[in-house]
């Protein structure tokens, strides 16, 4: 079985050597600087199945090029590695007779050189997993797959999103807040390290509830208002809404409801 990319970009560099590395037969990438059309027909008729791992917005013009090529598809599959889009965009090609599957690695690429040990570890969430072809990869590679609905992707993208990507903008607004006390970035990134590492540890070890320490924990009204009291308008109103979400992970009784009320209040505090 062969096995092509198109698009050689993180995903589909780091899946190609991820899968050689599992003993599978790559037949080569397209990538679109140096190869023609010609060239993207003979990658096609070589292989077996092939990962569209283009940016998200090319995949429905990168389906169309392939579905305008007068290509036999039958006995061919395609599959994607977007997690937000669906399978539904590969229908062309189901129409053409080849099987389509999307195969989302649950993981952050972001170089071409993702270490071994983490592409070991991730979990894949894939909508037509019983794809004959895509069976056979999983055969031979150690890691767990989901079946996942159409229906469903955009509300697990969302959730790998807000913990991989919003969490670097969680991470600026408290270094922005510690340059304000003259530490530049670096020297905070240093010595803020261990918390991250100590917080990270604790979080995947344990889950979200029993790694949480702080105010919000001991239920300490008095820090929380005094943090509030320190915080500009937009800046208070992320930290408002982020603390009163983080208090459902708290024990519920008479502090957490006066807690609630000053998170609540600091809305109409300016
Ligand atoms: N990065 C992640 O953490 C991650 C994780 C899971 C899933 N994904 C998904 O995997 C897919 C690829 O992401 P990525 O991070 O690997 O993107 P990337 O590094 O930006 O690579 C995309 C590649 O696609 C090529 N490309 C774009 N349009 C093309 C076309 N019309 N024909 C041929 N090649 C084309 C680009 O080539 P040029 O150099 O010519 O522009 C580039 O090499 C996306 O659907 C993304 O949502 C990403």
């Amino acid at each position: 079985m062969k096995i092509a990319f198109i698009g050689a970009g993180k995903v589909g560099t780091n899946l190609a050597r991820y899968f050689a590395e599992g003993g599978l037969d790559i037949s080569g990438f397209f990538v679109r600087k140096n190869q023609s059309t010609d060239d993207l027909r003979d990658l096609l008729a070589a292989s077996d199945i092939v990962f569209i791992t283009v940016n998200d917005d090319s995949v429905g013009p990168v389906v169309k090029r392939i579905s305008g090529l007068g290509l036999p598809l039958a006995g061919k599959s395609f599959g994607h590695t977007c997690g937000s889009l669906s399978v539904a965009v590969l229908k062309p090609l189901e129409d053409l007779g080849a099987s389509v599957f999307a195969c989302h690695p649950l993981q952050t690429f972001s170089s071409r050189a993702v270490e071994d040990e983490l592409l070991k570890e991730m979990h894949f969430f894939v909508e037509n997993p019983q794809d004959p072809h895509l069976k056979r990869i999983f055969d031979r590679i150690p890691n767990p797959l989901h079946e996942i609905k159409s229906e469903d992707k955009i509300k697990y993208h969302l959730g790998a999103s807000i913990m991989a990507n919003l969490t670097m903008g969680l991470m600026d607004f408290a270094f922005d807040l510690i340059e304000e006390i003259g530490v530049d970035k670096e020297s905070g990134f240093q010595a803020f390290k261990p918390l991250l590492k100590g917080t990270c540890t604790h979080l995947l070890e344990e889950g979200p509830e029993k790694a949480l320490t702080g105010p919000l924990k001991r239920r300490d009204r008095d820090t929380i208002e005094k943090h509030l009291a320190v915080l500009k308008s937009e800046d208070r109103e992320l930290y408002r809404l982020l603390a009163l979400k983080t208090l459902n992970l708290v024990e519920p009784g008479p502090d957490t409801i006066k807690i609630k009320k000053l998170l609540k209040e600091g809305a109409n505090n300016g």
